[in-house]
């Protein structure tokens, strides 16, 4: 027979109102276990046996299943390691000057993209922009991300504002939508639109080369500057050509989010 407790020790509450005490205090988090399997801990059941282990801590205190968090502002931990990076990975954000050239090494001695950051630990360019193109780039040691951003079929939007010879008419920004006959095959349906005269918001998914200034020539509107302004969820307005900074925990989320999301889309639609 089981022994009674002792009359002065408090039972615990029972796991379900623990719970409920825990999302309490976070209406509005996420539950834990997502949180861990878009930081890469592995599948939600992996997480969840993590948390279900008691391996893993939020603010100190060890989680029980269930719980929500807020990932920007929660310390996380799995083995007393914090949660958000894995261990050595770097995510960084350049807004890339024209006249740099996207390689690790150039062989004729101009500025590389990677000169712009950090040089430890190494990083790569995530997908390239021509010298003369602008704006965001992503550079990492993460080799899986590089490869699932820069997928030629299903990688993330990328966005970017393109000032255009002339002004273009409504029926040229169809064809930009629908799809632009390129030596290398026909390109995906993309959105477009002409905010000001000359002056076109294209956003494409696919990853060709010179992409941007092929589909422009193609209409008859030889691009005059290319400005790259989002890549899938990540975008920045004050970062000043030749910054860089990194990447939050919450973007390389939601990044992470939006290249699952994009492979679902492909999955479904192939
Ligand atoms: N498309 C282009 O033509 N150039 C770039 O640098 C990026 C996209």
């Amino acid at each position: 027979m089981a022994a009674n407790p002792p009359d002065d020790v408090e039972p615990e509450p029972p796991l379900w109102e623990q719970i409920a005490a825990q999302n309490r205090q976070l209406p509005g988090g996420e539950r834990l276990q997502k949180v861990l399997a878009s930081t890469g801990w592995g599948s939600r059941r992996v997480c969840e046996d993590l948390i279900a282990e008691g391996r893993v801590t939020v603010n100190g205190e060890v989680a029980v299943l269930g719980r929500r968090v807020d990932a920007e502002h929660d310390l996380i931990e799995v083995d007393g390691a914090p949660v958000g990076v894995r261990p050595g990975l770097v995510y960084y954000l350049l807004n890339k000057p024209a006249g740099v050239v996207t390689t690790a090494k150039d062989t004729h001695g101009r500025t590389t993209v990677v000169d712009l950051v950090p040089g430890e630990p190494r990083v790569f360019p995530v997908g390239r922009l021509d010298a003369d193109t602008e704006g965001l780039l992503l550079l990492t040691n993460d080799g899986d991300i590089t490869h699932r951003i820069t997928h030629p079929s299903h990688g993330v939007e990328k966005e970017y504002l393109v000032h255009v010879k002339g002004r273009v008419t409504p029926g040229e920004l169809r064809r930009l939508r629908e799809g632009v006959e390129l030596d290398d095959g026909l390109t995906a349906p993309a959105d477009a639109s002409q905010p000001s005269p000359g002056i076109i918001r294209l956003t494409i998914h696919e990853g060709r080369n010179r992409q941007v200034r092929r589909m422009c020539d193609a209409i008859g509107h030889p691009v005059l500057r290319l400005v790259r302004t989002r890549v899938g969820p990540i975008t920045d307005r004050s970062l000043r050509p030749g910054d860089w900074r990194e990447l939050s925990t919450g973007e390389r989320r939601s990044l992470t989010e939006a290249v699952a999301e994009q492979a679902r889309r492909y999955d479904a639609d192939s």
